[in-house]
């Protein structure tokens, strides 16, 4: 490896391995940063992409990695507001240039915050995608039809917090990563009556982020959402799980005119919900309809995690950085993995 190179991971193929290899260290252009990556957090999506090699992937080696935290080794042309050695998170991106399982990658400006003390590096690998995924579902415009709302306007934005007092709403899949901070962020919305779905060990994480109910994942729910709604009107879904059952069950009380926004799979049949709007969204802030949404979260993030409006997941470090990523990803499909956030240090890759 030359010193012009890095150690990056590499999905070798379709259906392929995960291959730590060296990769040249990407430029800055005007407008970016090049940031050393000090901790990236593993997604489904990783295992997802290795096993079914969705037609979206046109070329391989593909490159993963959507979480970033580190420090600032280099800005381009016009960046004024990051300087080498910032501390900073930021959101990554699929391909060779901006992934994160990598030692060096690249981000636009727009799309990167300085960190707070209060956040570790490893804390803040938690965070990118899953608050990406939470926000883009609720305020941005997704594929929602025409006249359908989104949540408007974001909490951090004039006029949002707390913006959505006395609504209820259902989160499907509470202690997901994305479960984690769409209850942060509702609640910072101000809906009053915040329902989740978890493992019951997981209650007491929820109800710390905001949620007023935390239902056992295998009670029967629609008997517990009408317990817990007690005659409430439930305008809002938000999905981060994707199981058939409990869609189908929470969509019994959803409202005609509701929305179920979908951060996986949406599993039942569409056309049986002919007064339900189903959202489903893709959760990059590169998509050019996002970039915007990208961009007013980070202006304000280190200050929301500042105040600790919002927190990162629990974590847990894995060993020899992005060689050990297969292993964790392993143990994500396996379903062994609950309520916390899997980080690996790629400058810890040996
Ligand atoms: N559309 C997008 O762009 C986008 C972006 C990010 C993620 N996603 C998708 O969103 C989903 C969540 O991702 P993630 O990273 O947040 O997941 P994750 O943190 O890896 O999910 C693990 C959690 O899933 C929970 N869980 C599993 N089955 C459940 C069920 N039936 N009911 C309730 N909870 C259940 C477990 O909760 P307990 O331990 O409490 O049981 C566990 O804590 C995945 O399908 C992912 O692919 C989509």
């Amino acid at each position: 490896m030359t010193s012009s190179q890095q150690k990056a991971l590499h999905l070798d193929g379709p259906f392929g391995k995960f291959v730590v290899k060296p990769k040249d260290i990407q430029k800055p252009e005007p407008s970016e940063v090049l940031i050393k990556v000090y901790a990236t957090a593993l997604n489904p999506a990783d295992w997802k992409i290795q096993k079914y090699n969705p037609p979206f992937v046109k070329e391989y080696p593909y490159f993963l990695g959507s979480d970033i935290a580190g420090v600032v080794e280099e800005v381009g042309e016009g960046v004024t507001t990051f300087a080498k050695g910032d501390r900073v998170i930021a959101k990554g991106t699929w391909d060779d240039r901006h992934a994160s399982y990598q030692q060096y990658t690249i981000v636009d400006a727009d799309h990167v915050a300085k960190l707070p003390e209060n956040v570790s590096f490893d804390e803040a690998a938690s965070i990118p995608l899953g608050l990406a995924t939470a926000v883009i579902g609720l305020y941005a415009d997704c594929d929602r039809p025409q006249g359908v709302k989104k949540l408007q306007p974001p909490p951090w934005e004039a006029g949002g917090e707390g913006a959505y007092k006395g609504k209820a709403v259902v989160v499907l899949g509470g202690s997901t990563c994305v479960g984690q901070f769409t209850i942060q962020v509702l609640k910072l919305s101000g809906f009053s009556k915040i329902i989740t779905t978890a493992s019951l060990h997981n209650a007491d994480l929820l109800k710390s982020f905001g949620a007023t109910h935390v239902i056992d994942r295998n009670a029967d729910l629609v008997a517990e959402l009408k317990r817990a709604l007690d005659g409430d009107s439930l305008d809002l879904i938000y999905d981060a799980v994707g199981a058939k059952d409990t869609q189908a069950q929470a969509l019994e009380l959803l409202a005609p005119g509701g929305q179920f926004i979908a951060a996986a799979m949406v599993q039942v049949d569409k056309a049986a919900y002919p007064n339900v709007h189903f959202v489903t969204l893709y959760a990059s802030f590169r998509i050019p309809a996002f970039w915007p949404i990208g961009k007013s979260l980070f202006s304000k993030l280190h200050d929301l995690l500042l105040s600790g409006a919002i927190k990162p997941n629990n974590v847990e470090v894995l060993s020899n950085g992005l060689a050990g990523v297969a292993d964790g990803l392993k143990r994500m499909e396996n379903n062994e993995v609950s309520g916390k956030k899997l980080i690996v240090r790629p400058t810890e890759t040996p």
